[in-house]
């Protein structure tokens, strides 16, 4: 038996890895902003066969939630095995660049609600002695662009918080997963021209996911060969780099 926190669990990405669980009949607490898209899910998700599906209301950046959301969890799945967390916007970087509250709006949303909520699942799943932590960063987050750096530098945040998160809790029994997709075919990207060799589908991203989570893996890139493109790019040397147009 497994019980899951899910949070952003109407994303296209999380709601694929939340149907292969589901087959696997484990108990899914679902949180999202949308009261009846989560009831909907979950009862297709009970139709797969999850052993039970529980669901909480919250928008990721009202961080007094966050607590409270853990601690209903617990209360309605006994305890919890995992957290994944998959919430996440695309910002407009112009916008952005002009506005300060914009640009620290989704730093909020994309990397100071996920260290809140790690933090708090690190403290609890440490107290266990067992658990998974495991969050969708991005590829975006391994360098800087100027096309993106606002996201970017929120992924940023994530994937070098995880690594230390994982390095504290190796000896404590405590899992941490960080995930890296490139482009995936889901809502976030619908303004982009799509099709193309590097593009993905929410579902074979999923399996990815749940493979990573499955085999303890500490960094999964999805598709594997994103390791290969961001291994080139983080290695162009920066006087290259700055006259790039990416
Ligand atoms: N698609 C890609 O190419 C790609 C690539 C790399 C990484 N990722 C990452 O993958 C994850 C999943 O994205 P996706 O592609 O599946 O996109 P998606 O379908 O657009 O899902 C984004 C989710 O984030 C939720 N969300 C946004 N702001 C929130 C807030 N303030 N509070 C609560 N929930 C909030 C949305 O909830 P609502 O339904 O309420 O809006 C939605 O469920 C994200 O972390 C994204 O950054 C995506």
């Amino acid at each position: 038996m497994k019980n899951w926190i899910i949070v952003g669990a109407t994303s296209a990405i999380a709601e694929a890895v939340c149907r292969l669980w589901a087959v696997r009949g484990y108990r899914l607490f679902l949180v999202g902003r949308d009261q009846s898209r989560l009831d909907t899910l979950g009862k297709d998700y009970q139709v797969r066969g999850a052993d039970a599906v529980h669901s909480f209301v919250m928008d990721v950046n009202d961080f007094d939630q966050h607590a409270p959301c853990w601690q209903a969890a617990e209360q309605q799945m006994g305890r919890v095995d995992g957290i994944f967390i998959a919430h996440g916007t695309l910002p407009d970087q112009s916008a952005c660049e002009e506005s300060v509250q914009q640009a620290l709006t989704e730093i909020n949303t994309n990397g100071l609600s996920i260290v809140s909520l790690c933090t708090l699942a690190a403290n609890q799943l440490q107290q266990q002695g067992q658990g998974t932590i495991a969050v969708i960063s991005s590829v975006a987050g391994d360098r800087g662009r100027q096309s993106n750096y606002v996201y970017g530098a929120a992924k940023g945040i994530v994937s070098i918080f995880l690594e230390g998160l994982r390095n504290r809790l190796y000896s404590k029994g405590v899992q941490v997963t960080t995930i890296k997709p490139g482009f995936v075919d889901t809502p976030m990207t619908a303004d982009f021209d799509k099709g193309g060799p590097l593009w993905a589908s929410a579902d074979q991203v999923a399996t990815g996911i749940v493979r990573a989570i499955d085999r303890g893996r500490n960094v999964a890139y999805l598709p594997w060969f994103w390791w290969c493109i961001m291994t080139i790019i983080k290695h162009i040397p920066e006087f290259i780099f700055k006259r790039l147009s990416l």
